[in-house]
């Protein structure tokens, strides 16, 4: 359902240096591979027929295609993002898929107000925009909140999904390479200051409390593979796990072997993350993955 990228990605191995349309590209192709876990995450939400939402840091629009199927097809979604350019894909994606009637596109930066009235949607949906160090991008996740609950109407629903990085299993049968790696690409990605590694564990029920938000709950939403493959999973797990996250870099190698790795656990892992070895992971008849995300909702309450 996704228009998917097909363009080559400029990625250096272990390097990100994106582009706007690059990470777009790396938005959507997310969207995609954690589309059950998304579609099972809006599926618990009550979004009845015909209500009126907000996609709050929609990026490029991936998540606004499924919201209008979740809807079917009924209601109005507006998308907003503190970039044009994404807003421009976002746009570009609406018209594709011929949504242009029922979803609408503006520029909000979360740190100013919603430019929308009190009380005038049914729900709000944000997904991997809020996190708790968000003051490095100018806004207060308790003031977002808040924010979003004023325009949601009494009795409405505000709901986080947060795709969680650090619990997902991409090397079954390598567990303590996989461990490794992914507290040597977090460390990296912190002293890079880089904002996504917070995508996890976030204090999301203290910023609902804060909003005066009822009947939160939490739940998990799994996307799940084993073989064989979908190119476009095989394509995303490649390039943005293996070689961008847990990318061959000499920091992150000695990041890695600092927590435990061995030089030949090394080895194995740049064998079986290499396309062309006979011992490549993800074309393997035994391989599977598992990636799940945080869904919490909370609901505007009379007064
Ligand atoms: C990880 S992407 C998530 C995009 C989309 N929600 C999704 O699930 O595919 C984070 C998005 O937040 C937007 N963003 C970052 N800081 C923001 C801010 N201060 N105000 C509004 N949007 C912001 C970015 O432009 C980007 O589109």
């Amino acid at each position: 359902m996704f228009s998917l990228p097909q363009n080559p990605y400029n990625l250096q191995k272990g390097h990100i240096r994106l582009t706007i349309q690059d990470y777009a590209n790396q938005e959507l192709l997310y969207n995609h591979f954690m589309q059950p876990a998304l579609q099972s995450a809006l599926h618990q939400l009550e979004l009845p027929p015909g209500s009126v939402g907000l996609d709050a840091g929609c990026g490029p629009g991936g998540v606004l295609l499924l919201l209008d199927k979740r809807l079917h097809a009924t209601g109005h979604i507006w998308g907003s993002d503190n970039s044009p350019t994404l807003l421009a894909i976002a746009r570009e994606q609406v018209r594709q898929h011929g949504l242009t009637e029922r979803v609408s596109l503006f520029c909000a930066d979360f740190g100013d107000p919603f430019p929308l009235p009190d009380n005038s949607l049914d729900w709000v949906w944000t997904a991997d925009v809020l996190t708790s160090i968000g003051e490095k991008r100018g806004f207060s996740s308790e003031d977002v909140m808040r924010d979003m609950a004023r325009i949601v109407k009494p009795g409405g629903q505000v709901a986080v999904f947060l795709g969680n990085r650090l619990g997902a299993v991409y090397l079954p049968g390598y567990a303590h390479i996989e461990n490794s790696l992914a507290t040597a690409a977090n460390l990296n990605f912190r002293k890079r200051d880089q904002l996504h590694a917070s995508f996890e564990n976030e204090n999301v029920l203290g910023w609902m409390r804060a909003a005066s938000l009822a009947q939160l709950h939490i739940s998990a939403h799994i996307a799940q593979y084993q073989a064989p493959l979908h190119p476009d999973i095989i394509r995303y797990i490649q390039r943005y796990i293996f070689e961008a996250e847990y990318g061959c870099t000499p920091e992150l190698k000695a990041y890695a072997h600092g927590i435990g790795l061995t030089e030949e656990e090394w080895q194995v892992w740049l064998d079986i993350s290499d396309p062309q070895s006979p011992n490549y992971l993800l074309t393997r008849d035994d391989y599977y993955c598992v990636r799940f995300g945080i869904l919490a909702t909370g609901r505007v309450i009379n007064g």
